[in-house]
């Protein structure tokens, strides 16, 4: 008999309503029982679409309810450690967004708690591992056709900023994925960053415009990261693998080309909800198949762990405007 995993979502903004419409539309064994949000119209407004899910206003007791036998956490990333932790405390699996913590020493808490536990319930929203395009890429550079891979590239390009982001904003928020990106796809750990930037302005010294990272990977390996916090036009990310023999890179746009009037063009995405959307769907299928396979599966809490170590790294070497090396502790045997 078919089994549906009932799921509590913390957090219904932009992230946790998406969650909640694939969990409900988009993936056959899931269905959302309980929403959590500090502004309670808001969990009204997205439970009523997914069919009325009880509303909590505490965090905590919708972890506990006995309706919610796995959770999503979607909440600001300052509630992501304390929340996946109570989650591990309680055996329910949990999918928590992006970053894992706010810091490697928070995001060591998390891994820790799992570990004691002797089993992953954990899988981080890094969904970039669930993108076709970027599975495509990896595939390529894995077959070997090209030699052995020797640079990694990645071009992030965001819309508009909220504000002046800190270069710590823009590397935890946005540049962690293609962290994370850099060490999935090229099966290798980030051992030394170098990081530059454009402040928003003179005023203000520790905002970033424009970030630029370069890597060095343990095998050799080199890779550059790029991110526009505020390109002013739309949503775009690209990356590419450089191998002895070729190199393979995805497209940065997805839309179809048009030629008209002497013109030719293609629409560039808004934002990371429509370039993403397949990757969340296919993101959450699989979660919810590791829920019923009582086996947690993609991106884990140490890899969580380990993109935040490599951030606060590029954080580090940006503000001491000098190369940092990262340090990679040893792996917990429940990660191997
Ligand atoms: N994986 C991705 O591609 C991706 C994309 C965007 C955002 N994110 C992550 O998702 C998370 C949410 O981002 P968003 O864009 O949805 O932000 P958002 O501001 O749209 O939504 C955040 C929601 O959390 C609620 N909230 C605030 N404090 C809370 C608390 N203590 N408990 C419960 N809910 C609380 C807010 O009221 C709001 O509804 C962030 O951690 C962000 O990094 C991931």
């Amino acid at each position: 008999m078919s089994r549906t995993v009932n799921v509590g979502i913390i957090g219904s903004g932009g992230m946790g309503a998406r969650h909640a419409s694939n969990l409900t539309y988009m993936v056959a064994a899931s269905e959302v029982t309980a929403i959590m949000d500090v502004d309670a119209a808001r969990a009204e407004k997205i439970a009523a679409r997914c069919g009325g899910a009880r509303i909590y206003s505490d965090a905590e007791r919708l972890i506990a309810a006995p309706e919610v036998e796995a959770v999503v956490i979607a909440a600001p990333n300052r509630f992501h450690a304390k929340l996946t932790k109570a989650c591990i405390d309680a055996g329910k699996p949990v999918l928590c967004e992006k970053p894992l913590a706010t810091g490697g020493a928070e995001a060591r808490e998390v891994i820790e708690a799992e570990a004691s536990g002797g089993r992953r319930l954990v899988q981080v929203g890094l969904m970039r591992q669930f993108d076709p395009a970027h599975v495509a890429v990896k595939r390529i550079s894995d077959s070997g056709a090209q030699g052995n891979a020797l640079v990694f590239r990645s071009v992030h390009i965001n819309p508009s900023s909220d504000g002046s982001p800190s270069l710590g904003d823009v590397i935890t928020g946005s540049l962690i994925h293609d962290i994370h990106s850099a060490r999935w796809m090229m099966g290798d750990e980030i051992v030394r960053v170098h990081t530059s930037y454009i402040p928003f302005s003179a005023d203000t010294p520790d905002s970033a415009r424009y970030v630029m990272v370069q890597l060095e990977f343990a095998g050799g390996a080199l890779g550059g990261l790029e991110c526009n916090a505020d390109s002013g036009y739309g949503y775009e990310i690209e990356v590419s693998i450089t191998g002895e023999t070729g190199v393979v890179h995805s497209s940065p746009l997805q839309s179809p080309v048009v030629r008209h009037s002497n013109a030719s063009g293609q629409w560039v995405e808004e934002d990371w909800l429509q370039r993403f959307n397949e990757a969340y769907v296919l993101e959450a299928q699989a979660w919810v198949q590791s829920v019923l396979d009582g086996e947690a599966a993609g991106p884990s809490a140490w890899d969580g762990y380990v993109s935040m170590l490599v951030a606060d790294a590029c954080i580090e070497s940006g503000l001491q405007f000098r190369p940092q090396a990262v340090k990679l502790p040893e792996r917990p045997a429940i990660y191997r």
